[in-house]
């Protein structure tokens, strides 16, 4: 290891030690000395979560799903609806499925335990590259280079890679198993994640704050900010497609279940037309189910990854339930229950503020 890679090594972690952030999947360092192992199961699942999410939407969820499953047979033993619903709002759906793939596969499979090799951890639904990393590396202590955004800037800066990403990935993480200690690799792995959480911030770092800012090639040189160099993105195409909260007299929405695989595959939906990430769907009334007096509430506009949609909102009332092919009448004050994804949640809010507003003209919006 050279000279710089250790420097880099012990400074942060003794950092660390000092300024770690509390999380509750975390076993802070004082513990962590005391012999108190991290479970395998709360890394994996806080893992899963934190892909492509915040610190701060998924400590709830975290925290709900260790206390419903305690262990990944608990959590392998339930409904895949069960999960589906508590996982809703914290979007990438696709995430909650292959998390209960991976709970069957290591509950039913490898008799509870999680391997704790890096290739073999691959070979599990939902876990690539990074996550493979994080859980070899914080769970059981084994050296792997574990890169995520946080990760990547950091390394970016320090060895001031001027390649755009995401070309520079493979030189990062190069670089990123080159500064690694065979001790502590998960707390070094963590420390990093929260130097590029607090301190090497994508904009105005705090180079004056910062514990390795002696081996750092770019921190203070105002070249910082400008690291990682990334390539343009292309703009976020637009789809647009209408959807449609029909209310019964008791207040009840009707909800169906979307197809299990594909976007949001197996939550909940009110009615929609088709739309996906290659094509619009239909607009206006004409596209609803079955026949309303559906009237426009407004249009919800929701950012998925590949684009952005435009969704047209109609509401009806139906004094008598209209006959329908599939679906379930959901009372309202129980939607709260239902694996509604954040795009439909939207939608119903429109809905129920555009009869809000109906009913006390002149008030404004709810919210
Ligand atoms: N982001 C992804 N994994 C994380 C972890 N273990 N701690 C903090 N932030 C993270």
């Amino acid at each position: 290891m050279s000279e710089q890679a250790s420097e880099v090594g012990n400074a942060l972690l003794s950092w660390y030690d000092r300024n770690h952030r509390v999380l509750p999947w975390r076993i802070a360092p004082a513990d962590r000395a005391r012999g108190i192992q991290p479970s395998a199961y709360h890394v994996w699942l806080s893992e899963i979560m934190l892909q492509q999410t915040t610190v701060r939407a998924v400590q709830p969820y975290f925290l709900k799903f260790v206390s419903r499953w305690p262990n990944v047979t608990a959590l392998a033993a339930e409904k895949d609806d069960e999960i589906m619903r508590a996982w809703a709002g914290l979007g990438y759906y696709s995430r909650a499925r292959n998390l209960k793939k991976c709970a069957e596969r290591v509950a039913f499979e490898l008799g509870g335990i999680f391997p704790a090799d890096v290739e073999e951890l691959k070979k599990l639904p939902g876990i690539g590259d990074y996550t493979a990393a994080a859980i070899a590396a914080i769970a059981f202590g084994r050296r792997a280079a574990v890169v995520d955004g946080n990760i990547e800037r950091v390394v970016a800066r320090l060895e001031q890679i001027e390649t755009p990403l995401p070309a520079a990935k493979s030189a990062i993480k190069k670089r990123m198993y080159a500064f690694t200690p065979g001790e502590r690799p998960g707390d070094f792995a963590q420390a990093m994640m929260d130097l590029g959480a607090t301190i090497c911030t994508p904009k105005r770092p705090a180079c004056g704050l910062c514990p390795v800012s002696s081996a750092c090639s770019a921190g203070g040189t105002g070249e910082a900010e400008k690291l990682p160099v990334k390539q343009a993105k292309k703009p976020r195409p637009v789809r647009r497609g209408a959807a449609f909260v029909a209310v019964a007299e008791d207040n009840s929405i009707l909800l169906r279940k979307r197809p299990g695989s594909g976007l949001l595959g197996g939550m909940a939906e009110v009615p929609t037309s088709g739309w996906n990430a290659k094509c619009d769907g239909a607009l206006g009334a004409a596209a609803a189910p079955f026949a309303g007096d559906w009237q426009m509430a407004g249009t919800i506009t929701h950012v998925f990854t590949h684009f952005e949609l435009r969704l047209d909102v109609y509401h009806a009332d139906f004094a008598l339930r209209p006959q329908v092919d599939e679906g379930w009448w959901s009372p309202q004050r129980e939607l709260s229950e239902e694996a509604l994804p954040t795009v439909m949640k939207k939608a119903i809010a429109a809905a129920m503020e555009s009869t809000q507003r109906k009913s006390r003209p002149g008030q404004g919006t709810l919210i």
